[in-house]
């Protein structure tokens, strides 16, 4: 009587009309779908309904696989049919992701083994020498962020403030965000570039919240040459519209800005990364659903204008914000007319008059309040500020900066890293308790399961050379998360450059690795799961894609200050050995394999591959110190949770502004 079933469902034969359990599929929907309405119209616990369903279909060991799927079809299709009511909050699910509202079923099993994090007295001088390193550039990193704090300097900050009556940039995020639990990304953007320095690319850009929503905020900074846009300025904006788009997260724009700064129109303007891709972005953006606000705070000039007149919805400060495509002093030399920047596109023109703005604010206050108005009005749901459980890591966090490695060969030979990467974890999941997979099997890659304050996540640490083993291991394992719908954290240290073959063997094991690589490689672009990625240490070469790098587009990157950031790791390479050092044949055999480096290029090299050189030129999204990790990696997780609230837009067009 069941043999159809099973054959059915495994797709060897038609189900046919006559197939036993039809009727009862049809029955039960109809039941169900009754039930559901009846009695769980404001949120159905979906846990609820799987339980039921288990209990109302017949069991035959035949039929499991049946009604595994028949359950999961009956399960989609309820949450479909029901307006309003939870699809949108599951659809991006995969079947096997039956996740309870409830965040206690999130809670962290305490079975998970505890990791060993304690410092053996043997390796004790590589610690020290470890926290040397990290307090110097960490105090680097605090100096370099006080630079920034202080915008365009202090006589620019005292003509915004005193003389323009306009508030500090991070004064105005302070008004707007519900509290300070700020996440700023990349502060460091524009620090000695070619063009002079540029701080914070003159816009700050991070991710807070309003009315319990996470937004995406991209602020210019009028005290840096009056907010102009420079090539850095709109790689930041570009690089913030990214993480919007791909977590789902509401942007607010607040403008102040002269628009492009001329002087370099030629690295900003034609490109197709250049500044009219963020005109382009948010039109997309409204098209996905994705809403944007806009507070007219100070000048719109040109490009800058086209920013707010996109949003959304806009507010426009009165006798603060301005918004034309050319100012004053154009019209005055293309018509000789003196027009005041009130009578050319002031507020009350663009509230009354032009509608480029839809609220009018009388002050700043006035603005950031309306914003906050707006916002709710968006009907997004927040993520639920749940009290998810955790416990503290056994081990401080501050130990961090004494593992946090200066150098890759000191610090990681073979026999010590294998506890590195544990010790590391040890001090960033929950209880330090870590469910590690395939622990015995290519050592030199650590992967396993473990919380971050409550949120359930994959970790794929570097633990040694990424040989074949290790690789293979991580494909294995970043598949799992994949198919689980699990977010990875990659904590990348890879090695400065693997070393040449020396034998046939040798050259076949590179090859194995190459093979083993790719396969990672694959593994790690396609896992449409969360990915986030630490440098904790070295992010050289090939291995560094592997892991995750910037153009594996993790959704979030960060580096920790003692990171260096390389093809190879100039402290590797060999030098021109001295004069006299080496003589005849011998020296040049050792020439020739050395290769050496002039001393002027390894300093190059040297300085283009600190942490401050890479997040100046934004390949990441900000530096963060190693006993913040914990904090910053539960922030993103909980950031990119929100996605799955949001409902995918069902009209794919952008909002137009009349
Ligand atoms: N390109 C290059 N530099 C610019 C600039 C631009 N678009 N806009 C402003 N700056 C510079 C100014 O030269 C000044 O530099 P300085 O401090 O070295 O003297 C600095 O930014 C501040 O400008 P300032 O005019 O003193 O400040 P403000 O607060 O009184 O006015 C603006 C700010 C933006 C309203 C005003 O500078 C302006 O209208 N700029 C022209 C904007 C424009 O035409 N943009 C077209 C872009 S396509």
């Amino acid at each position: 009587m069941w043999s159809p079933a099973p054959l059915c469902a495994l797709g060897r034969r038609r189900r046919g009309p006559s197939a036993p359990l039809q009727p009862l599929t049809r029955l039960l929907q109809r039941e169900y779908r009754e039930k559901i309405q009846r009695e769980y119209r404001e949120r159905p616990p979906i846990h609820l309904l799987e339980r039921e369903y288990r209990e109302k279909i017949p069991i035959h060991p035949l039929q499991r696989e049946y009604r595994q799927k028949s359950l999961t079809r009956l399960l989609q299709r309820e949450y479909r049919a029901l307006p309003g009511q939870g699809w949108g909050r599951t659809q991006h699910l995969s079947p096997r992701c039956f996740v309870s509202n409830n965040p206690k079923s999130r809670r962290n099993p305490k079975t998970f083994p505890v990791l060993d994090g304690r410092v053996p007295a043997v390796y004790r001088h590589v610690f020290e020498e470890n926290l040397r390193n990290s307090e110097a550039v960490i105090q680097r990193y605090s100096e370099l962020l006080e630079r920034v704090k202080k915008g365009g300097g202090e006589k620019a900050i005292l003509r915004h403030t005193q003389r323009n009556k306009k508030l500090f940039v991070r004064e105005r995020l302070r008004l707007l965000l519900d509290h300070e639990d700020f996440l700023e990304l990349s502060p460091l953007a524009g620090l000695d570039m070619p063009y002079g320095d540029v701080p914070a690319a003159a816009c700050l850009t991070g991710i807070g919240r309003i009315c319990g929503v996470w937004c995406v905020f991209i602020a210019s900074d009028a005290t840096v040459k009056g907010g102009t846009i420079y090539p850095i300025g709109v790689k930041k904006q570009l690089r913030a519209q990214e993480i919007a788009m791909e977590n789902r997260l509401l942007s607010v724009h607040l403008v102040d800005s002269g628009g492009a700064f001329l002087p370099l129109q030629s690295e900003l303007f034609p490109d197709k990364l250049h500044g009219g891709r963020i005109f382009y972005n948010e039109a997309i953006m409204s098209a996905m659903g994705i809403p944007q606000v806009a507070v007219v705070c100070g000048s719109c000039v040109a490009g800058g204008a086209y920013v707010p007149t996109m949003a959304e919805e806009s507010v426009i400060i009165d006798k603060i914000g301005t918004l034309f495509l050319a100012g004053p002093p154009l019209v005055k030399a293309a018509t000789g007319e003196d027009v005041s920047p009130e009578e050319l596109g002031g507020a009350r023109l663009h509230s009354q008059v032009s509608g480029c703005s839809d609220h009018f604010a009388a002050s700043e206050e006035e603005a950031y309040e309306c914003i906050r108005n707006v916002v709710s009005t968006l009907n997004c749901d927040p993520v639920p500020e749940e009290d998810r459980e955790s416990d503290s890591p056994l081990y401080s966090p501050e130990e961090l900066l004494g593992l946090a490695p200066l150098d890759y060969s000191c610090t990681l030979p073979v026999k010590l890293s294998l506890y590195i990467s544990l010790q590391i974890l040890s001090r960033l999941v929950d209880g330090s308790r870590f469910q590690e997979f395939k622990a015995a099997y290519g050592t030199t890659l650590v992967t396993g399961f473990g919380h971050v304050e409550g949120h359930l996540v994959g970790i794929v640490a570097n633990n040694g050379e990424l040989v074949h083993d290790a690789a293979l291991k991580g494909s294995h394992f970043v598949q799992l998360c994949g198919q689980r719908g699990i977010p990875i954290l990659f904590l990348q240290n890879t090695a400065p450059q693997p070393a040449g073959p020396a034998s046939i063997s040798q050259a076949e094991a590179h090859s194995n690795r190459l093979k083993a690589q790719a396969s990672m490689m694959a593994a790690v672009a396609c896992a449409a799961v969360p990915k986030i990625t630490i440098v904790i240490g070295g992010c050289f070469g090939s291995d560094s894609y592997v892991m995750c790098g910037r153009s594996f587009s993790p959704n979030f990157l960060f580096l920790w200050p003692n990171a260096r950031v390389a093809l190879v790791d100039p402290r590797h390479l060999p030098t021109v050995p001295a004069a006299g050092d080496w003589a005849g044949e011998e020296l040049e055999l050792k020439q020739l394999k050395a290769k050496p480096v002039p001393f002027s290029a390894l300093s190059r090299l040297e300085e283009e591959s600190s942490a401050f050189y890479s997040s100046s030129r934004l390949w990441d999204d900000g530096i963060i110190l190693p006993q913040d990790s914990r904090k910053v990696i539960a922030q993103c997780l909980e950031i990119m949770e929100q996605k799955k609230s949001q409902s995918v837009s069902p009209h794919p067009h952008p909002i137009i502004r009349m």
